[in-house]
């Protein structure tokens, strides 16, 4: 499955609430939906001008609702989700938030980021937080949007 726009996106996000975020090295499970405005404001507290890592944080998780119960692939579904829309940076954080370094090779920066991420995803499970609303994110995900759409039309 492929998102074509941010509404499409925004949708998906919403249908987070009520869906359960099980971390796969044990921990608490934490609304996804939650856990997903947490981690997204914990990176844009530590990386305020990186729009794409905070976007990356916010859609992390949404491989999970994208086919319920099959836990192990949810990063790469959800990095492929988003590839399309978010661009190829977003999608490899995604991706890598939770495989292995040996999947491929991940260049220095690109390992900084990928573990600023599951610092901040592991953190972002504090029951009743409030982390903002979604509708505070649309523009983030429309800035990222277009900056993607802009890149592929001068290929
Ligand atoms: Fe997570």
């Amino acid at each position: 499955m492929e998102l074509r726009s941010v509404d499409e996106l925004m949708d998906l996000l919403h249908a987070c609430r009520g869906a359960w975020d099980t971390p796969a090295g044990g921990g608490r499970p934490v609304d996804l939906h939650d856990h997903a405005l947490q981690t997204a404001a914990l990176l844009r507290r530590s990386r305020p001008a990186d729009k794409e890592l905070q976007v990356a944080g916010l859609v992390h998780g949404i491989g999970q609702l994208l086919r319920a119960g099959d836990h192990a692939g949810h990063p790469a579904r959800a990095a492929d989700a988003v590839r399309p829309l978010l661009g190829e940076r977003v999608s490899c954080l995604v991706r890598l938030h939770r495989e292995g370094w040996e999947n491929g090779p991940v260049m220095g920066e690109v390992m900084e980021d990928v573990l600023v991420l599951r610092q901040a995803q592991e953190a972002a499970r504090t029951a009743g937080l409030d982390a903002g609303v979604l509708e505070d994110w649309r523009t983030v995900l429309e800035l990222v949007s277009a900056r993607h759409t802009q890149l592929r039309t001068v290929d």
